[in-house]
């Protein structure tokens, strides 16, 4: 089965390459290193011993994006990870996130339809939900979005939706957690660009120096710890889990066109929780100190991943403290290349 992977050099897509490298897929990536480099196709040869094929292609570009999948009529499947994603950057410049984040993927399901390619795995996210009560799961309704960002999100899997009613288009829609962590090999891993937003970057960051302190924002939540809780999910059990439903999509085990899996581990960690970790399992002392709270935040949130082990067979394999060890890895081979240092 050939797989088209958009998004193929960023985070998830990077280790999503692997994976499927491992579980024998033929794989093509495309990508316009908006948010990534060239040198992860390198990196992803050293892990796998193979090249990844790959072109340089802009979801935007409608007529880009059309030659290029016209060329590869024998794409199966597409696992569609290109987006921006940064919610702090999409309250300035939402027109910037619709464009790309909605606009390509309209992109993405002409040229598919035109190709007769019916099968896309598409990344949600948790924020779909907004505030609700813990364990989360699929049929939780999905609550108004708090950025930009989000929105675009609740958009796309609406416009999938529709899209389904008109073909044989099958989608799955993965709603990720919190995807923390790196590759083993600490080749790959997250590139957050600028003063990072989310938790763990900042957390290694500020460990190596690059940040002066962490701000916990916020240790007065009706949590055990007063802190917020959420639900890490290790970056290669994420992998994992999209060759799942790639196989859940070839096995045509859905039962409707558009499936929805929600991707954590089921086990919420408080914000003190991942620092206590991080410290312990690297014998690392970390500086930091509780702020105010951070506008938006929700208290607490982690999946019920019930849906995804029963219909998907995939459950996570690895802990808080292997995410914890391994994003530590990572920051400290970027420190070697003097990447963003
Ligand atoms: P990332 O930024 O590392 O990867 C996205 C990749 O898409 C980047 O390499 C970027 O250059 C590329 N890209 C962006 N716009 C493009 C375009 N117009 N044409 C071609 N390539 C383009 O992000 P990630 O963390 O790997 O996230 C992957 C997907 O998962 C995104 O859709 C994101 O919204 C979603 N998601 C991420 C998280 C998270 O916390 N990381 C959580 C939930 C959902
Ligand atoms: C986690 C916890 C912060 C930084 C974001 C996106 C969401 C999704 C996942 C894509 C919170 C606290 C953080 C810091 C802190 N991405 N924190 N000090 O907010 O759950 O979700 O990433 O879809 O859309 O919004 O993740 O890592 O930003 O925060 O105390 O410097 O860490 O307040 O409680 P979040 P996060």
């Amino acid at each position: 089965m050939k797989i088209l992977v958009t998004g193929g050099t960023g985070y998830i897509g990077s280790h999503t390459a692997v994976e499927l490298h491992h579980a024998g897929y033929d794989i093509i990536a495309i990508d316009n290193f908006d948010n990534s480099y060239p040198d992860v196709l390198d990196n992803i040869k050293k892990i796998t011993g193979k090249e990844l094929a790959f072109e340089k292609v802009d979801i935007r570009d409608k007529q880009a994006l059309k030659s290029f999948i016209n060329k590869h009529k024998d794409i199966e499947a597409v696992i569609h990870f290109a987006a921006f994603k940064a919610v702090g950057e999409s309250v300035q410049l939402p027109l910037k996130y619709y464009e790309n984040n909605v606009g390509g993927t309209v992109n993405l399901l002409e040229a598919l339809r035109e190709n007769n390619i019916n099968n896309i795995v598409f990344s949600s996210s948790c924020t779909v939900y907004g505030e609700a009560n813990p364990p989360v799961d699929e049929n939780c309704p999905i609550s108004s979005a708090q950025s930009p960002y989000g929105n675009t999100k609740q958009i796309c899997e609406e416009v999938l939706f529709d899209q389904t009613k008109t073909c044989d288009l099958k989608v799955v829609s993965l709603r990720y957690f919190n995807p923390v962590g790196a590759h083993d090999s600490a080749l790959i891993g997250e590139l957050p660009i600028g003063v990072p937003n989310n938790l763990v970057p900042f957390i290694t960051q500020t460990a190596i120096g690059k940040r002066d302190m962490l701000t916990v924002h916020g240790n007065d939540y009706p949590t055990p710890d007063g802190t917020c809780i959420r639900d890490y999910i290790h970056v290669v059990d994420l992998a994992k889990a999209h060759v799942a439903a790639l196989k859940f999509l070839r096995e045509k085990k859905y039962k409707e066109s558009f499936s929805i899996f929600n991707l954590g581990t089921g086990k919420g960690n408080s914000v003190l929780e991942v620092i206590q970790t991080f410290e312990k399992v690297n014998s690392v002392k970390l500086n930091y100190k509780i702020g105010p709270r951070r506008i938006g935040d929700v208290v607490q949130i982690y999946a019920s991943c019930n849906k995804a082990l029963k219909e998907l067979g995939w459950k996570t394999e690895r802990d808080l403290e292997n995410c914890m060890v391994t994003s530590w890895a990572w920051e400290k081979h970027l420190k070697q290349l003097a990447i963003g240092h």
